[in-house]
């Protein structure tokens, strides 16, 4: 069986996006051996709050369990309890290049925020951000990485660092393949106010831009009703002449489980009215149940067990490649 890793980094505020990517790599657990990692270290690679940083790690976590990772079938664990990503992540760093790592567009994107951009308070963990991403994969023996398109220009230097480090010191790594999902499936959920141009995103100012997992059924509504459509009144899927409505059926899609033509077909001669008030039932219930089971999940007193676990079996796997890997390179 092929293996899958996945992080996702520790914020309260995910998009229904975030959730449908989600929900997508949960689908391959019966044909993957998984492993889910809530990846804390990445997140402190710009500052974060000490006393909220745990609390979200922990929601993050719930949030998976109550999104439907089976954790007889799949490993989830967090990333700062398998100490083997920081050590991997520093044997890579010193098989890795400066050249590779300026030419990473969202470390060149992130620090172009920074105030004043200069070099001086560039934190370097912003830096070697991408080579703890290629430990997490590597260190898993890897063979898919299912991210969205931002990440693919990491996963590629994840490549880059195996095969380099395979050709220098002996076969040690599995060469990783990215899988980015279609449009379609709900990899690229729009912004709801600029469906045309802009990804979804949680930090999106306008809260009416996108829809959270957090948000109440009210909520849910009022970014529904808000959203961009156009003046034809067809619910067709047509991305380019009608960004708006497709996203929206997407969304839709999504969320009843139904396909795009039978949504066609059910809006047929009724127009937006209709079609967004069933959007918002079928999302608002989902993620009321979803909000639901994750406080049932937190207030159980079983997360700190299922954590232990999930470490132990990451453990498992990535004591043996690291063992390998320090071999490979003459430090044991
Ligand atoms: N960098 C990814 C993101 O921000 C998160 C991540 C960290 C990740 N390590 C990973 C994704 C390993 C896939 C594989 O979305």
């Amino acid at each position: 069986m092929k293996t899958l890793f996945t992080g996702i980094q520790p914020t309260n505020d995910l998009t229904i996006g975030n959730y449908l990517s989600l929900k997508n790599f949960l689908k391959k657990q019966d044909d993957y051996k998984c492993f889910f990692c809530v990846v804390n270290l990445h997140a402190i690679t710009l500052p974060k709050d000490p006393k909220t940083l745990k609390e979200k790690v922990e929601r993050l976590y719930a949030l998976y369990l109550a999104a439907g990772v089976d954790t007889k079938k799949s490993t989830i664990f967090v990333q700062s309890d398998v100490p083997e990503h920081s050590e991997l992540s520093w044997l890579l760093t010193c098989n890795s290049y400066m050249g590779e790592l300026n030419r990473m567009t969202q470390f060149k994107d992130k620090i172009s925020n920074l105030k004043g951009g200069d070099n001086v308070s560039i934190p370097a963990g912003l830096y070697m951000y991408p080579v703890l991403m290629a430990a997490d994969i590597l260190l898993y023996d890897t063979d898919v990485v299912p991210v969205g398109a931002d990440q693919k220009q990491h996963v590629e230097l994840a490549r880059n660092i195996a095969e380099r480090f395979n050709n220098k010191y002996g076969q040690t790594f599995i060469v990783p393949e990215p899988v980015i999902a279609k449009a379609e499936e709900g990899s690229k959920v729009m912004s709801l106010d600029n469906p045309a141009e802009k990804k979804m995103s949680k930090s999106n100012p306008n809260k009416f831009s996108k829809i959270g997992v957090n948000y109440t059924p009210d909520e849910v509504k009022k970014s529904i009703s808000k959203a961009v459509t156009d003046s034809e009144g067809v619910v067709r899927y047509d991305p380019v002449e009608k960004p708006g409505v497709s996203n929206l059926m997407v969304i839709h899609s999504k969320f009843s489980g139904m396909t795009l033509p039978e949504i066609e077909q059910k809006y047929a001669g009724v127009g937006y009215g209709a079609f967004k008030k069933d959007i918002t039932e079928v999302v608002a219930d989902e993620l009321t149940s979803v909000q639901t089971k994750v406080e049932e999940i937190l207030a159980s007193g079983e997360l700190s067990v299922l954590m232990a676990e999930g470490a132990k079996s990451a453990r498992e796997t990535a004591s043996v490649v690291l063992k390998r890997t320090q071999e490979a390179m003459g430090i044991r």
